[in-house]
C-alpha cells in the first residue's frame, strides 16, 4: 500500500492535496451547529447528482411520455419510488441547507475581506442551483410544471425591446412544448450540474486559501505558535471529518422521515397540481413556484404600477433581479470594523433579525395567492428587505462595536 502511495505521489500530488486540505488544513476550534450546512450541502449535491443519474435511466424527456415516464419510476422501477422521492426531497433539502448556510454567513461576516470571492463563488452556486431547480420542475411535465415555466418564461418578455424574442428563445417555440423540456433536461441532467461542480471546487478553493472564519469572526492565521500552526486552529482530519459525521446522522435521520413518511410535505415540496399532466388548455386557478422561490415570487407580485412608460411586470422583474443582485455586493457593503454578530452593535442585530423575518413572510406570502392585504404586506416587506442592504453602509460605521477578544471563545 505504502508503495503504491509513493508510486502514485511520485506522478500525482496526493499526499500534498490530503495535507493542504485535510490532515494541515487548520480550522478554528470553536465551530458550532452553523458549520455543518457547508459539508451537508455536499452530500446534498451529491445525493442529487447520484439519485438525478438514476432517474434518468427511466425517464423519457418527451411532450408525450414524460408524466408517464415518472409514474412509471414510482410504480413499476424496483425502488423508483425512493430515488425518485429522495430527488425531489433532496432539491427543497438543497435549499434549506443553502439558506441556513448563507444565513451564518451573514451572522458571522464570513463574507468580508478576505472571503468576497467565497461569497462570490457561493451566490454563483445560489443562481446556477436556482436555475437547475426551475428546469429540474419542467421534467415531470405535470400542470404545475407547465404552467409554472409558462409564467417564469414569460416574465422575460417584460424585457423592453429583446423580450418576446427572447423569451421564445428559451422555449425554442411559441409555447412552453416538447422542444423546451428536450432543452431544459439536457440543461438539468448535463450542463448546469457540470457548472454547479466547478463552482463548488473554486468555492472550497477560495475558502482553503484564506481559511474558515468562525462565529467570534476572528482571524485565526493572527495568533500562530512556534510551528506556524494556529494557536485556535484544529486539523480538519480527523476533527472535523468526524464532527461533521454528526450533522450528517442528524439530517439524514430528519431526511429520511420526510422521505418515507411526508414526501409531499404538504404540498410544499410536491405540488398538489402536478399529480395531474401538463394540459395546454386548462390553467390552474393559483399558480406558485416552489416554496423557495417564493420570497422572490412575492416580491415581483408586490409591483403593481406602470412607470415611466413601462409595465409594472418589468419593474416586478427589476426588483426581482435587484433582491439577488445586492447580494454579490454585500461584502462592500459591511463597514462594521468587526465580523461577528456577537461583537456588532444593537443596529446590526435588528436589521438582520426583520432581514429573516420579511424573506420568511415573503416567503409565505408567495404560497398565497394575492389579495389586497397581502400585496400591501409585501410591498412593505420587500422595502424591508431592500433597506437591510442600503442602509448597512451606515448602521454597521454609526452603531457602537463590543471588543473583540484576542482568542476564540468557544
Ligand atoms: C452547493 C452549495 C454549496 C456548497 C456545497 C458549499 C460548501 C461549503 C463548505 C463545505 C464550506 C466550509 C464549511 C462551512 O463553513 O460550512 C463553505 C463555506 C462557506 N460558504 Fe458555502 N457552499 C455552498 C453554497 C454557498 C452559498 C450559496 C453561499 C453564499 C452566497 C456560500 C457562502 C459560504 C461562505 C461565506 C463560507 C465561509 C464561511 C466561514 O468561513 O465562516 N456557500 N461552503
Amino acid at each position: 500500500m505504502q508503495k503504491l502511495i509513493q508510486w502514485i505521489d511520485a506522478r500525482l500530488p496526493i499526499v500534498d492535496a490530503y495535507n493542504k486540505h485535510l490532515a494541515q488544513y487548520y480550522a478554528p476550534k470553536n465551530f458550532n451547529i452553523w458549520y455543518f450546512f457547508g459539508s451537508l450541502a455536499m452530500l446534498v449535491l451529491v445525493n442529487q447528482l447520484v439519485t438525478g443519474i438514476w432517474l434518468t435511466m427511466s425517464y423519457n424527456p418527451t411532450a408525450e411520455g414524460a408524466f408517464a415516464s415518472v409514474e412509471y419510476i414510482m410504480r413499476d422501477v424496483k425502488w423508483g419510488w425512493l430515488l425518485r422521492y429522495m430527488h425531489s426531497t433532496g432539491a427543497s433539502a438543497f435549499f434549506i441547507v443553502v439558506y441556513l448556510h448563507m444565513f451564518r454567513g451573514l451572522m458571522y461576516g464570513s463574507y468580508q475581506k478576505p472571503r468576497e470571492l467565497i461569497w462570490i463563488f457561493g451566490m454563483l452556486i445560489y443562481l446556477v442551483l436556482m436555475a437547475e431547480a426551475f428546469m429540474g420542475y419542467l421534467l415531470p411535465w405535470g400542470q404545475m410544471s407547465y404552467w409554472g415555466a409558462q409564467v417564469i418564461v414569460n416574465l422575460f418578455g417584460a424585457i423592453p425591446g429583446i423580450g418576446d424574442d427572447l423569451s421564445l428563445w428559451i422555449r425554442g417555440d411559441y409555447l412552453i412544448s416538447g422542444i423546451t423540456l428536450n432543452r431544459f433536461f439536457a440543461l438539468h441532467v448535463i450542463a448546469l450540474p457540470i457548472v454547479l461542480l466547478g463552482l463548488v471546487v473554486l468555492h472550497i478553493l477560495a475558502l482553503h486559501e484564506v481559511g474558515s472564519n468562525n462565529p467570534d469572526g476572528i482571524e485565526i492565521k493572527k495568533n500562530k505558535d512556534e510551528n506556524g500552526i494556529p494557536k485556535d486552529g484544529i486539523p480538519f482530519h480527523p476533527y472535523y471529518t468526524v464532527h461533521d459525521i454528526v450533522g450528517v446522522a442528524v439530517f439524514l435521520f430528519i431526511f429520511c422521515v420526510v422521505v418515507f413518511f411526508f414526501p409531499e410535505m404538504g404540498g410544499l415540496f410536491l405540488e398538489k397540481p402536478n399529480f395531474e399532466p401538463a394540459n395546454q388548455l386548462k390553467t390552474p386557478a393559483h399558480i406558485a413556484p416552489v416554496w423557495y422561490f417564493t420570497p422572490f415570487y412575492a416580491m415581483l407580485r408586490s409591483v403593481t404600477v406602470d412607470l415611466f412608460g413601462l409595465p409594472a411586470k418589468f419593474w416586478g422583474v427589476v426588483v426581482m433581479g435587484a433582491a439577488i443582485a445586492i447580494l454579490f455586493v454585500l461584502p462592500w457593503l459591511d463597514r462594521s470594523p468587526v465580523r461577528s454578530m456577537r461583537y456588532k452593535g444593537w443596529m446590526s442585530k435588528v436589521a438582520l433579525a426583520i432581514f429573516a423575518i420579511s424573506f420568511i413572510v415573503l416567503g409565505y406570502l408567495g404560497i398565497k395567492p394575492p389579495s389586497a392585504l397581502r400585496t400591501g404586506m409585501a410591498q412593505v416587506l420587500t422595502t424591508l428587505y431592500f433597506l437591510y442592504f442600503i442602509l448597512m453602509p451606515f448602521y454597521t460605521r454609526m452603531e457602537k462595536t463590543k471588543p473583540v477578544p484576542e482568542r476564540v471563545t468557544g
